[in-house]
């Protein structure tokens, strides 16, 4: 690749004006300032989310996955803090999440109403002392001013549509009455029941065996065609995103190191990152729990990182003096793929 063909990408500084595109984060940088010095768990990251699509956000334990998700929610926990701008449409026009107050109005009001969220493990999402069913339609009441009845029927009619039977029932079970997956389903049926315009979902199958863990995903691509909704979705799985991502980000270290569409980033991986993970891709499917692990060494904690490119410690292609003298530019080596890497300048 020769400088004329790759192009670097001038980070934007302004509100997306395409109206397609519902979040789209710039430069967003979140670190932690501990004792032994600045942790920079996200560092400079810019991707954009357009309606109705599903992003995959890809990488190894430890590359920022959850804090990224944790930031667009305003939910890092201190002493975390964010930089950078995170737009939003919403009610006709863009808001920068990354202004907002943490424990403000709007942010409270964009939780669960535009956004949500569900976890790797949803006894974290529900309290174990209440019943699912309260805790669906505590989450209508924060937000609608709807009698209880009402919201209770909502609680049914969305436990229902996630493929819980006898949702009348159920709807009164505290959620270790549940199964693993009814568990999660009630906890997708939660995230849903406001009709949000996107859902992170961070790891949302891991815990749960194959057979499950296949159900979820084409619940989650049905209930995404219902109601026309865009997902972000965290996984360490590649299968599963060639399986339910349009565009997807990869990121190691804190930093996207490549993005673009699906079909362009399989059909040609150009970080040495995704190389690696692409030749890390277990036989059929992973099993329970199973991490990506067949890359040498392991990620390193971004603690005082220097200046460089932060796969140069394992990098089979690593080039001193020039992988390890800056961060590489972000290269647009073909229209709408992205690239973090000395080797396309
Ligand atoms: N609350 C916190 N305080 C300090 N450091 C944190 C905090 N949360 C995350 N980190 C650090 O930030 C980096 C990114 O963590 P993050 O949880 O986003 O990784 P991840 O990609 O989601 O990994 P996994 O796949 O294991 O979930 C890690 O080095 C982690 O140790
Ligand atoms: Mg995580």
């Amino acid at each position: 690749m020769t400088e004329e063909q790759a192009t670097v990408v001038a980070p934007e500084s302004s509100a997306p004006t395409d109206e397609d595109v519902i979040l789209e984060l710039n430069d967003v940088r979140t670190y932690f300032e501990l004792d032994e010095g600045t942790l920079k768990a996200v560092d400079g990251v810019s991707f954009n989310i357009r309606r109705n699509e599903t992003l995959g956000i890809v990488g190894e334990s430890g590359c920022g996955k959850s804090v990224t998700g944790q930031s667009i929610l305003r939910i890092v926990p201190k002493p975390g803090d964010t930089q950078g701008n995170i737009w939003l449409r919403r009610n006709g026009e863009t808001v920068d999440l990354a202004s907002l107050d943490p424990s403000g109005r709007e942010i409270r009001d964009v939780r669960g109403r535009d956004i949500a969220m569900i976890f790797q493990e949803p006894m974290t999402a529900f309290s174990p002392v209440h019943s699912v069913g309260n805790q669906i339609m505590e989450a209508i009441l924060v937000h609608e001013n709807v009698p209880k009845q009402a919201a209770r029927d909502r609680a049914i009619e969305v436990l229902s549509q996630v493929g819980i039977p006898e949702a009348e029932r159920r709807v009164d079970a505290l959620p270790h009455e549940l199964s693993g997956g009814m568990r999660q389903r009630a906890m997708i049926a939660m995230a849903l029941v406001l009709r949000p315009k996107l859902l992170i979902a961070d790891e949302p199958t891991t815990a749960l065996d194959v057979t499950i863990q296949a159900q979820i995903l084409r619940l989650m691509q049905d209930l995404q065609k219902e109601m026309g909704m865009s997902i972000m979705f965290i996984t360490h799985n590649l299968g599963v995103i060639a399986n339910m991502a349009d565009q997807m980000v990869v990121m190691y270290l804190g930093r996207v190191v490549e993005q673009g569409s699906v079909e362009a980033i399989f059909g040609d991986p150009q970080h040495p990152y995704t190389q690696a993970l692409m030749e890390s891709i277990p036989r059929i499917g992973l099993t329970r729990g199973e991490r990506l692990t067949s890359i040498a060494g392991t990620v390193p904690v971004p603690l005082n990182p220097p200046e460089e490119c932060g796969f140069s410690s394992r990098c089979p292609k690593f080039i001193p003096g020039r992988c390890d003298a800056k961060v590489p530019d972000m290269l647009e080596t073909s229209p709408g793929h992205h690239v973090r890497c000395v080797l396309y300048e």
